[in-house]
C-alpha cells in the first residue's frame, strides 16, 4: 500500500480583521509532517476564522501561510486545496444530493488518485460502518456518519495538511473514538500534519501532544496538554465552560 508524505505548515504572524473587529493578531505556529497540533479556546476566539485563513477561504489581513516553504498567502481556496491543505467543516462537507460512493469518487478524482487511493480509504469506510451505505444519498445518513464521511472525503484527496474544525462536535462517545482512528490513519497513511480545533478536552488530551490556546485574538498559552490545561489563566479563560460543553 502506498504511503504518502505530508508537508510542513508554517503560519507566521497572521492577523485577521473584519472592518473594526480584530479577530486575532500575530498568531504563529508550525506543524511538521505527521504531527498533530490542537487549538482550543472559548466560543468566538477565532478558531474557525484561523482555519478559514489557512485554507484560503479568507485572506489574512497580515502575515503568511506557507506549505513546504511555498507561499500560500493570497491564493484562492481551490489553489490551496490543490497544493495539499484541506479542511473539514464544523458542520458537514459532503455533496448532499450525491451518494456516499459518488462523494468519495469525486474526492479521489480531485487529487488524481485511483485504486491505490481507494485502498487506503477502504479500512476507514469499513471501520466507520459505511460499506452498507455506499449507495445511500449522503444527506440521508445519520449525523454521525455524515461527519465521518466528511472526514473520509478530506482524507480521499490525499492532503499534506488536514485542518479539522470540531470533528467530534455532536458525536456520541463511540463515534468520537472514530475521530481518533481517523487521525492516526491520516498520520500513518498520509504522513500529513493535522490541526484539530476541538472543545472535547478528552479528545484533545488523547490526540494532541501539543496544544495552543486562543483567547481574545491572541495565543494565551502553548505546550503539552498537561502543562497548558492546568494553568490558572487557561482554566479561568476557558476550561470551566469547555468541560461542561463536552460532557
Ligand atoms: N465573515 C465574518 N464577518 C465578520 N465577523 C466574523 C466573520 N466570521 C467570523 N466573524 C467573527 O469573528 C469572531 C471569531 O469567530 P470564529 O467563528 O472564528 O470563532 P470560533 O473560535 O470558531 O468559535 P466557536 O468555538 O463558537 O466555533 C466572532 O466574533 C465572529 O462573529
Ligand atoms: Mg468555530
Amino acid at each position: 500500500m502506498t504511503v504518502y508524505q505530508g508537508g510542513l505548515l508554517e503560519v507566521t504572524s497572521v492577523r485577521k480583521r473584519f472592518g473594526g473587529l480584530h479577530v486575532f493578531n500575530d498568531i504563529s505556529f508550525t506543524i511538521p509532517p505527521g504531527e498533530v497540533l490542537g487549538i482550543i479556546g472559548p466560543n468566538g476566539a477565532g478558531k474557525t476564522t484561523l482555519i478559514n485563513v489557512i485554507c484560503g477561504m479568507l485572506a489574512p489581513s497580515a502575515g503568511s501561510v506557507r506549505l513546504d516553504g511555498r507561499e500560500m498567502t493570497g491564493m484562492p481556496l481551490h489553489a490551496v486545496s490543490r497544493a495539499g491543505i484541506i479542511r473539514s467543516f464544523q458542520q458537514t462537507n459532503t455533496f448532499r444530493a450525491a451518494t456516499v460512493r459518488e462523494n468519495i469518487s469525486r474526492a479521489v478524482r480531485f487529487s488524481g488518485g485511483g485504486e491505490d487511493t481507494w485502498a487506503t480509504i477502504a479500512p476507514l469506510v469499513d471501520e466507520f460502518e459505511l460499506y452498507p451505505q455506499l449507495d445511500e444519498q449522503s444527506d440521508k445518513l445519520p449525523y454521525g456518519l455524515q461527519k465521518m464521511l466528511g472526514l473520509i472525503l478530506a482524507f480521499a484527496v490525499r492532503p499534506k495538511v488536514l485542518l479539522l474544525d470540531e470533528p467530534a462536535a455532536g458525536l456520541e462517545r463511540r463515534e468520537r473514538m472514530r475521530v481518533d482512528s481517523f487521525v492516526r490513519h491520516a498520520q500513518t497513511q498520509l504522513g500529513c500534519g493535522v490541526l484539530i480545533v476541538e472543545h472535547d478536552m478528552d479528545l484533545v488530551r488523547r490526540l494532541c501532544p501539543k496544544i495552543l490556546v486562543l483567547d481574545s485574538g491572541r495565543v494565551l498559552a502553548e505546550g503539552t496538554p498537561d502543562d497548558v490545561l492546568s494553568r490558572k489563566d487557561v482554566i479561568d479563560a476557558y476550561l470551566g465552560t469547555a468541560d461542561e460543553e463536552a460532557a
